[in-house]
């Protein structure tokens, strides 16, 4: 079956998609993304995801390539050329092609749009055995909400972890706190059963996942407290776990050399997982 690509107003063979070199998000970084889970051809949290696209736009002052409507459309085109039942839609808009300078262009250019899917296996109420984090300096700037494109000190960390045979990466400020995971948001539940995970500034990503969970939490009257915490803290928790749109809720059952709790998935973090799967379960099919 063909794999289809949307680039710029034309669905295109995904192996033959391509954009211009001149494009600034290839040159420059300068585009922002976001991606959107999809179950069983649901997609998940679709509003909250365009909502902070149009945020992280507004941001770096690019204008939308096309109207809210138009890419819900697209969004689902896409899907149901690729037959998307399981994974995600990945979306990117860039300021567009214009000659290199490092300031925007002073001529109009149009943003460019692209979207991907990708098939994932299916994600279900089970957490399964968990994941191991490696802790990673965080070097990245001082604007980590704008969820752009420039990913660089995310994937020099989240490659660190991997040859360090974790699986994702937490990444540690100047304090000895842990700010979140090279993709994903993280969180810990201490001796006395709250849930902590950092508030949302500047230097974090607003997951929209970690945003979901937290009403769960409120529904399942769960303590939950939005602060910095320590590495040191989070080994010793009783449990930890990561949240994004690819991971859900996933277990983290170590903790650089140290295991977390028993160095078993923990029964909030099997919880919430349960629940975020209902709520998913929830959504309008699309495919
Ligand atoms: N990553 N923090 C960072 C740095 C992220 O890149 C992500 C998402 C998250 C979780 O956000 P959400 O719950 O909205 O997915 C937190 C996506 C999945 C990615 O880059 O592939």
């Amino acid at each position: 079956m063909a794999r289809y690509a949307y680039v710029n107003g034309r669905y295109v063979d995904h192996r033959e998609a391509s954009v211009h070199i001149e494009d600034r998000g290839y040159q420059l970084a300068d585009g922002v993304y976001e991606v959107v889970g999809v179950r069983d051809g649901k997609l998940i949290d679709e509003k909250p995801h365009l909502d902070r696209l149009d945020r992280s736009l507004k941001e770096l002052r690019i204008a939308p390539p096309v109207s809210r409507k138009t890419l819900c459309f697209v969004i689902r085109e896409l899907m149901r050329r690729n037959r998307l039942r399981d994974g995600l839609v990945y979306m990117q808009v860039t300021r567009g092609v214009a000659r290199r300078d490092h300031a925007f262009p002073t001529t109009p250019v149009r943003p460019s749009l692209v979207l991907t899917t990708k098939n994932t296996r299916h994600l279900g109420p089970d957490v399964g055995p968990g994941i191991a984090v490696r802790s990673q300096p965080d070097i990245r700037w001082e604007r980590c909400d704008i969820k752009t494109v420039a990913l660089l000190p995310n994937v020099l960390a989240k490659q660190a972890a991997r040859e360090s045979g974790a699986y994702e990466a937490w990444l540690v400020d100047a304090k000895g706190c842990v700010t979140e995971g090279a993709s994903t948001n993280a969180w810990i539940v201490t001796g006395d059963g709250e849930l902590i995970t950092r508030q949302t500034d500047s230097g974090i990503l607003a997951g929209i996942t970690r945003g979901t969970l937290k009403s769960i939490a409120d529904k399942l009257q769960l303590k939950l407290v939005e602060r910095p915490f320590s590495l040191a803290e989070a080994k010793q928790a009783n449990e930890a776990f990561i949240t994004s749109a690819t991971s859900f809720v996933t277990p983290v059952i170590r903790i650089d050399d140290a295991p977390v709790g028993d160095g078993k998935p923990g029964p909030t973090a099997r919880r919430l997982r349960e629940e975020y799967v209902r709520f998913a379960e929830a959504g309008e099919t699309v495919t």
